[in-house]
């Protein structure tokens, strides 16, 4: 590929018109992976046997009705949960800890403020406090929420909160971003920003990039879309945005969103 490729290449990239180009290297690899909540007669199978391969570069939305089991799996790839069987294995990252996991419900700790809050990853991992101030601020801006710096998680809205948690993810920059409904708590117009700040930190970043989602305008922004139904991963791995009417109608609100995505990154950038 020439330079004046790849810069078409990125400026594709960048606008959303085409996603990062993946690389062979794996960072997530399902086998057969299931969740099982509970025993016996009160057993949940949250997640049948899933296989997966999430590599660099991939863009990734998960849909499902609630119940499904899109946080389950959410959670195997994160490391959170141990497969009852199957197996979860991130073999171009140092472990689970290289992923980043945007929280479906409330996950700040009240005691800290919201530029704390999204600092503290960093902060745990060894970053010098300042650095890692620094990083959040910068990555509060990108979820519009940087004038929420100092307040305590209690004096901020479900929607905001949900934004600091994106925050605190960007601000680590892992290889392999999981958000969990991240647009699930905000209106149309934020939604987009929020989606707009995790593509875009995953370009730059050259990570991956999976999100869960009930939101058809989300789903439509991600390469490849996935669904889940009673806890089966149903359309097969590696399957490009999906053909026909449905992903007509995806593709479109995706270009509507984008519009004034777009816009609005030029405006800040
Ligand atoms: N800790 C748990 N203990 C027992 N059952 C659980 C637990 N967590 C989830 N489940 C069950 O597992 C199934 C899948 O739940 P999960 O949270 O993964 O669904 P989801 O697709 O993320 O739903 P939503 O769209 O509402 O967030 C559900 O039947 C749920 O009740
Ligand atoms: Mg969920």
């Amino acid at each position: 590929m020439t330079a004046g490729d790849a810069t078409a290449t990125d400026a594709a990239v960048r606008n959303g018109t085409r996603p990062a180009p993946p690389t062979d290297e794996v960072l997530v690899a399902c086998q057969d992976a299931a969740l099982t909540f509970g025993r016996g007669q009160h057993a949940v199978v949250a997640v049948h046997g899933a296989t997966l391969r999430v590599r660099a570069g991939d863009r990734l939305a998960i849909v499902g009705s609630s119940g499904s089991g899109k946080t389950s799996l959410l959670h195997l790839l994160a490391g959170l949960e141990q497969p009852t069987s199957g197996t979860v294995a991130w073999p171009a990252l140092a472990g689970p800890r290289d992923t980043g996991l945007v929280f479906q419900s409330d996950s700040l700790i009240p005691a800290l403020d919201v530029v704390e809050n999204t600092a503290l990853p960093l902060v745990l991992a060894g970053v010098p406090e300042a650095d890692a101030r620094d990083a959040a601020t910068a990555a509060l801006a990108l979820v519009d929420a940087a004038h929420l710096a100092e307040r305590l998680p209690e004096e901020i809205s479900g929607g905001q909160a949900q934004r600091v948690a994106a925050a605190r993810v960007l601000a680590q920059a892992p290889r392999l971003i999981l958000a969990d409904e991240p647009t699930g708590r905000l209106d149309h117009t934020t939604g987009g920003r929020v989606l707009d700040a995790l593509l875009t930190a995953a370009d730059r970043t050259r990570a991956a990039l999976v999100v869960t989602t009930h939101d058809p305008a989300v789903a439509g922004r991600l390469a490849t879309r996935l669904t889940m139904r009673d806890g089966r991963l149903l359309t097969a791995e590696g399957a490009e945005g999906t053909e026909g009417a449905e992903g007509a109608e995806n593709t479109a609100a995706a270009a509507a969103t984008q519009e004034t995505a777009t816009q609005e990154t030029e405006e800040t950038s």
